[in-house]
C-alpha cells in the first residue's frame, strides 16, 4: 500500500469540471451552493485513514458491492439496498467512513450539507435536493453524503408546528426522489447525524435508508490507534520526525471520552505550540509526552466553551 497520491487523468479532470459547472447552475437558479454542496469525482479518503471502528468500517465497506458488483445481489435473489444511516456523536468519523466508502468503489461523491442548505434554503430545500440527486443519479457510479440529516427536522429554523409541517414535505420531496432511484442503478446514500431524536422516521423506512450504523466514541485503543494516524501524517507531511517516543499508559487516561477530531485538535494544537515558540526564535525540540498533557488538560478546561459554541445552538 502506497500513500502516493493518485494524479487526476485529464478527463477527471474534465468530469469534475463538469460537475462543478452543473452545481454552479443549479447555484443561479436557487442561490449560492458554496459550502453547502461539493462534489469530488475522486475522493481519495481511505479507510486506512481511519482509526478504530472496526465493525463500523466493515459494515460501510461491504456496501461498496451496491456501486461496485449490484449483479451479486441479483445473484442472490435480492435487490441491493438504497442507503445507510451512520449516527454517532460529533468528530466521531462519519464524514470519513462516507468518503472512504466512494473511494474505495471509485465513485462520485456528492456531499450535501443539510445544515447549511436549510438555513439558507429553508423549506425550498426540497426541490434543490431533488436537482441534485437527478444529478447524481446520472453519474457512473456516485454516493450521496446527506450529511446532519437531522437538519431536515427545521428546528433550527422555524418555531415547532411550522417547522414539522415544512420539514414534512421538504422530507417528502427527498423520500419520493429516494424511491425513485432505480435498483442496480448504482447509486447509495449515506446519511449521518449525530442526533437520532431529530430524524424523521421516514427517513430509515423500509427501502430507504433502513441500514442503521453505530459510530461510536473510540475506545483507549482505538483513540491510540487515531493518535498514531495523525502523528504519521502530520510526520508525512513535515517530511521529518516530530515526536518523541510517546508513553501512551500517561496519554490515554485523561483523553478518555475524546472523539478522533478532539485528538486530531489536541495534536494541532501541540504542533501550533511548537510553531509559536519557533517563531519568537527559541530552541524547540520534538513534542514530548509532557508537552501533549498540558495540551489535553488545556482543551478539557475550555472543551465546555467550545462545545456550547460549536453545538449550543441545537441544544
Ligand atoms: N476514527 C477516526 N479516525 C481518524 N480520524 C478521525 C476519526 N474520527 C475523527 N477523526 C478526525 O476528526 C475529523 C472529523 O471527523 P468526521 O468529520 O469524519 O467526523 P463526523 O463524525 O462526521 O463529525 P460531525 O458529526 O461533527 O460531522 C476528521 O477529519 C479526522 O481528522
Ligand atoms: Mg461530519
Amino acid at each position: 500500500m502506497t500513500d502516493e497520491k493518485i494524479q487526476p487523468t485529464d478527463q477527471e479532470w474534465a468530469i469534475q469540471r463538469r460537475l462543478e459547472d452543473l452545481l454552479a447552475k443549479l447555484g443561479e437558479k436557487y442561490g449560492d451552493l458554496t459550502g453547502r454542496v461539493e462534489v469530488k469525482h475522486r475522493p481519495d479518503t481511505s479507510f486506512d485513514q481511519i482509526g478504530g471502528l472496526r465493525t463500523a468500517k466493515a459494515a460501510v465497506r461491504g456496501f461498496s458491492t451496491v456501486l461496485t458488483n449490484p449483479e451479486l445481489y441479483r445473484r442472490w435473489g435480492i435487490t441491493p439496498p438504497k442507503g445507510v444511516l451512520l449516527y454517532g456523536p460529533p468528530g466521531t468519523g462519519k464524514s470519513l467512513l462516507a468518503l472512504a466508502l466512494a473511494t474505495i468503489s471509485a465513485s462520485t461523491f456528492f456531499h450535501l450539507k443539510l445544515r447549511n442548505l436549510t438555513s439558507k434554503f429553508g423549506p425550498n430545500t426540497g426541490d434543490l435536493l431533488q436537482e441534485i440527486l437527478a444529478i447524481a443519479v446520472q453519474e457512473a457510479k456516485a454516493v450521496i453524503f446527506l450529511d446532519e440529516a437531522d437538519a431536515l427536522s427545521l428546528e433550527h429554523l422555524l418555531p415547532a408546528p411550522q417547522a414539522r409541517e415544512a420539514s414534512a414535505r421538504l422530507v417528502a420531496a427527498l423520500a419520493e426522489r429516494l424511491d425513485s432511484i432505480e435498483d442496480f442503478s448504482r447509486v447509495f446514500v449515506v446519511a449521518a447525524t449525530s442526533r437520532t431524536d431529530a430524524v424523521d422516521p421516514s427517513l430509515v423506512a423500509p427501502d430507504r435508508l433502513d441500514r442503521l450504523i453505530e459510530v461510536p466514541l473510540p475506545d483507549p485503543q482505538a483513540q491510540q490507534e487515531i493518535f498514531l494516524l495523525k502523528k504519521a501524517r502530520a510526520e508525512q507531511d513535515a517530511g521529518r520526525r516530530l515526536f518523541a517516543d510517546l508513553d501512551f499508559r500517561s496519554l490515554l487516561p485523561p483523553m478518555g471520552g475524546m472523539s478522533g477530531a478532539e485528538i486530531t485538535e489536541v495534536i494541532r494544537r501541540a504542533l501550533e505550540t511548537k510553531v509559536h515558540r519557533a517563531g519568537a526564535g527559541e530552541e524547540v525540540g520534538l513534542v514530548t509526552t509532557e508537552d501533549l498533557l498540558q495540551e489535553i488538560d488545556g482543551y478539557r478546561r475550555i472543551k465546555e466553551v467550545v462545545e456550547k459554541i460549536r453545538y449550543g445552538q441545537y441544544l
